[in-house]
Parts: structure tokens; sequence; C-alpha cells
């Protein structure tokens, strides 16, 4: 079947010349004259790509995108626009376009934009076609844990175990990997689930701070200390108190704790007064607490006191098999958010997720999910939607076992990362293109004259000897392309015979 493409602009000589393009490429072209008109037709055709003017009578080519966002949503949408401003390629994008052109374009940029679209568009119907989607235990849902692997089992399974208790757990594992999330799970099965559960982060709150934060204080214990206050572990009497990044305590405090865990009670700072507390310890951390034992920075008894349950978190690198799962969980938790339509991940993408080394584990990997189905065109994330510096950095190794990689990004293709920066000059030239300079920018209240002496300084100091001839070229193709490719109109535009006008498009090798 022929790719199908929907030209909605109220200038006939746009459609007309579109309609050459493309058709001319083997695509079936589709016309309306106005956004309305545009809306039904897609509805009806569900075409592959549609091609929109911005500056329509009418509702407007922004205003049209946002409807078909709901008329025919698989469509991969470009806004034509002549004024390259940047609001409008961000409102583009954000209303779900595929791609944005600045106007006047070349035939070949066209088609190499709908080729892009009709790429795209064939990626997420196949990705539609995928396998459906693994199943995540409901029950891993609620707990908002989710692992298949053995490593993470063998997690789940000791949390299972100590939640009856009343033990200390330490919980260790690198950034990101779910310690929280375990010291909450453990809250949530004990039978203190009813008491209080109160998290303190020890490497975040000032060292003069921590024991009047853990312990509270008496009044007048130091300056500023207009009342006497209680501290955490006093609030979470019958509770849990999770102690983070418990590697990052100075030794005194060090020694409070463990007081507080061997002996059920605690001195409020200033205060010399004993006071029973009934609180089970939680405790996690990143660093290498043996190390830290083995320098002096970490007591030895605080230490086995804290680790008499201990459960090792694995890196996600070595638990990869969870990664497909932990997405879809991921995904599912954002599908209350409206702005978000992206709910799977493209085969390819996915492969790309496994195989990176996630050094930030399950935190970096919510941060590259929420980026890309932020970004996400339709209800599928492509490879296309991640960071560039993320394709870079898996790119070859899983790439290569696919020989044409549906959803590899096209090195030109303009992402929503670059909408920022719609410019015509971004692009590599070509040997006979003429760059111009930050400096010289042409602007639309130049004279004539002004203008024509950039252009020429410009043509004169790379192609020195055909000045002429690039001027005249150039002029010859917008003609041509004004007209859609009318040769009678072209001449007469240009003041020259219609033979003169063959003679000038063979001399140039000009292509229409
Ligand atoms: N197994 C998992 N299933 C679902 N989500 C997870 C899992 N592990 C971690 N997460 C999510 O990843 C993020 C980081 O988890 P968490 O805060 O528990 O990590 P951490 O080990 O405490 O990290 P840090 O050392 O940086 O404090 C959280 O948003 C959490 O919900
Ligand atoms: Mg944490």
């Amino acid at each position: 079947m022929k790719p199908t493409v929907l030209v909605i602009d109220d200038e006939s000589e746009i459609r007309y010349s579109l309609n050459r393009v493309l058709s001319s490429k083997g695509y079936e072209v589709l016309f309306a004259a106005s956004g309305e008109e545009g809306i039904e037709e897609a509805e009806k055709h569900k075409p592959h790509v549609i091609l929109l003017d911005n500056r329509m009578g009418g509702i407007s080519g922004i205003e049209t995108l946002q409807h078909l966002r709901t008329a025919s949503s698989a469509s991969m949408s470009v806004l034509m626009t002549a004024y390259g401003t940047t609001q409008t390629a961000i409102e583009a994008m954000k209303f779900g376009a595929f791609d944005y052109i600045i106007k006047p374009f070349s035939p070949q940029k066209i088609i190499q934009i709908v080729e892009n679209a009709v790429r795209a568009h064939d990626d997420l119907e196949e990705a539609g076609d995928d396998e459906p989607a693994r199943k995540v235990d409901p029950a891993d849902l609620k707990e908002g844990i989710v692992g298949q692997s053995e490593a993470m089992q063998e997690v789940f399974k000791m949390v299972g175990q100590v939640a009856a208790s009343d033990a200390t757990v330490l919980v260790t594992g690198e950034s990101g990997t779910g310690k929280e999330l375990v010291a909450r799970a453990i809250y949530r099965h004990s039978h203190r689930s009813e008491g209080s559960f109160l998290a303190v982060n020890c490497a975040a709150i000032p060292e003069n701070l921590i024991e009047s934060e853990l312990f509270g204080h008496e009044k007048g214990a130091f300056t500023g200390a207009t009342n006497s206050r209680q501290g955490k572990f006093e609030l979470c009497d019958g509770g849990t108190i999770f102690l983070d990044e418990i590697g990052d305590m100075t030794l005194s405090t060090q020694t409070k704790i463990l007081r507080a865990i061997q002996e059920g009670e605690i001195q409020r700072v200033g205060g010399n007064k004993n006071i029973k507390v009934d609180v089970r310890v939680v405790a996690a951390t990143h660093k290498d607490l043996d190390s830290m034992m083995k320098e002096g920075d970490f007591r030895e008894d605080l230490y086995y006191r804290l680790s008499v349950v201990r459960i090792q978190l694995p890196a996600l690198r070595e638990r990869s098999e969870d990664i497909p799962d932990l997405v879809e969980f991921m995904l599912r938790k954002l599908s209350s958010d409206e702005t978000v339509k992206a709910h799977k991940v493209s085969s390819e993408a996915m492969a790309r997720l496994v195989a990176y080394p996630w050094p930030g584990n399950v935190r970096e990997l919510e941060n590259l999910i929420y980026r890309s189905a932020v970004v996400a065109k339709g209800d599928t994330i492509l490879v296309k939607d991640f960071p560039r510096e993320f394709v870079e950095g898996t790119g070859n190794s899983v790439g290569s076992q696919d020989p044409e990689p549906v959803d590899d990004p096209e090195p030109e293709a303009p992402s929503a990362t670059q909408v920022e920066e719609p410019s015509s000059t971004s692009s590599e030239p070509t040997k006979d293109e003429v760059v111009l300079g930050d400096s010289d920018t042409l602007s639309q209240s130049m004279s004539l004259d002004e203008a024509f002496d950039i252009v020429y300084a410009k043509i004169r100091e790379s192609m020195p000897d055909t000045v002429l001839g690039t001027m005249e070229k150039e002029m010859v193709q917008r003609a041509l392309r004004e007209t859609g490719g009318n040769q009678v109109k072209a001449s007469s535009l240009l003041g020259i015979t219609r033979a003169t006008l063959r003679k000038r498009i063979d001399q140039y090798s000009i292509r229409f």
C-alpha cells in the first residue's frame, strides 16, 4: 500500500507543488484547504503523514494539531511555517507535531521529512504489533517494588522474614537501588505498620543539628533553643525509624544511636533524664561501612548492632532482566499523568535500556523513562525519544545486532531537544551551498541593496568565479519552487523565455 500524505494548506499553489513532488516519489496525496476540512479528512483516511500550514484562514495549524491528536493520533504531523520562531516550534512539538519545517523549503527537504515521518509512523505501528506487554503482578504495583530476578526475589524473601521481628536491619547498595523502598516495605509488613514511619536523612542535616533532630533538646540547651522539643526517636515511639545515609554520621552521634538501640532509651540534648523509647531501627547507606570501620570512621559495635540483618541490594546492571518489568511499572505509574501519552517501549528501545549499565540504578532508569515518555510523540517510546548522550552511549553494541535499527535516530532529524534553535543554517552545508554567519544574518528590515551586499560577499568568498551563475541558479530554483515547477509561470516571473529557462535548468542541472 502506498503511504498517504494529507496536505492541509489554504494556498492552492502550495498544494499543487507538494502534490507534484510527493506523487513523483510514489506517495498518495490527499488535500484539504482548511484546518477544519483537514481534521475531517484525517479522521476519515488516517493518513501516514499530515503536512499542515500554520497560517490559514479559519483555525490555525497549531490549533489543527491539537484536534488531530484525537482525530488521527497515529498520523505524523509536520507543521509548515513561514515564521521560524522558537515559540512556534515549541508549540508545534508540544501539541504533538512530529516535526516542523520553515518555508520556503526545497523538494529534497520535504521529501526527507516525509520519509522520516512515514518511517516513524511504521515504527509505531510495528511496535503496536509487538508481543503483548508483560504483565506486572498487581501485588507488585501496590507494593511499589518490582523485580523477578533471583537477586530481587532473595531481597523480598528477606524482607518477609525480618518484617515480623523487631530486629534492626541494615540495607546497603549503590545509590538508587531502592534502599528506601525496601525500608518502607519492611515497615509496612511489620506489626508496627499501625505506628509511624519516620525517615531521617543523616547526610542532609547539619552536624550541629542532627542530635537535636534525633533526640530532641531541652529549653536553653543551646542558643536558639527557646523551647524544649521532642526528637524523632521520641516522636516515633511504637513505630519504625529509618536512618538513611548512616555512613555520614559523626562518631559522637553514632555513640548515641548505639545507646538508643541497645538500651532503648535516649537523653535530649541539654537534658539528663533518660527517656524510654520503643523504636525499631532500619538503617541504610551506600557507603562501604567495612572500610570505614577499618579507617576508624565507623564504630564497630554499632555496625554489628545495626547489621543483625543485612540486606544487600543488587545493582541494576546485575539484574538487567528486571528492566522490562520496571519500565512497564514506571509507565503504568505515569499513566495518570494526562500529558504523557506513551505507555510502551519499542523493542529496539528496550534492547538499549537492557544493555545499558545504569550507574545511577533504578533512579536513573526512572528519570530517563519519565523524560522520554514526555517527549514521545505517540503511545510508544522509540530510541529517538531518548537523550542523545544515552543513545550514543548504548548505540554500537546493541545496534550492531540489528542490521537496520528501525527507529535509529536520523542524524539530521530535529528532535524535541533541538527545537530551541530552528535554523536553516544548522545542517552541514553542501559544497555549493552558501552559509551566512551570525554577524551578517539577513533580516526582514534590510534593504534589498544591503541584502545583496551580504549575499554577493558570501558567494565571492566561497565561489569567486561563479558569482553570477550561483545567483542565477538560485533565482531559477526559487521561481520554480514558487510556481510549483510550472515552467511557463516561472519563466514569466523571471522575465526570460521558456526556452532560456529550459537552457538554465540543463546548465545548472536543476532538478525539481
Ligand atoms: N525494585 C524497584 N521497583 C520499583 N521502583 C524502584 C525499585 N527500586 C527503586 N525504585 C525507584 O527508584 C527510585 C530510587 O529508589 P530509592 O530512593 O529507594 O533508592 P535508594 O537506594 O534509597 O537511593 P539513594 O542511595 O540515592 O538514596 C525511587 O523512585 C524508587 O521508587
Ligand atoms: Mg535513599
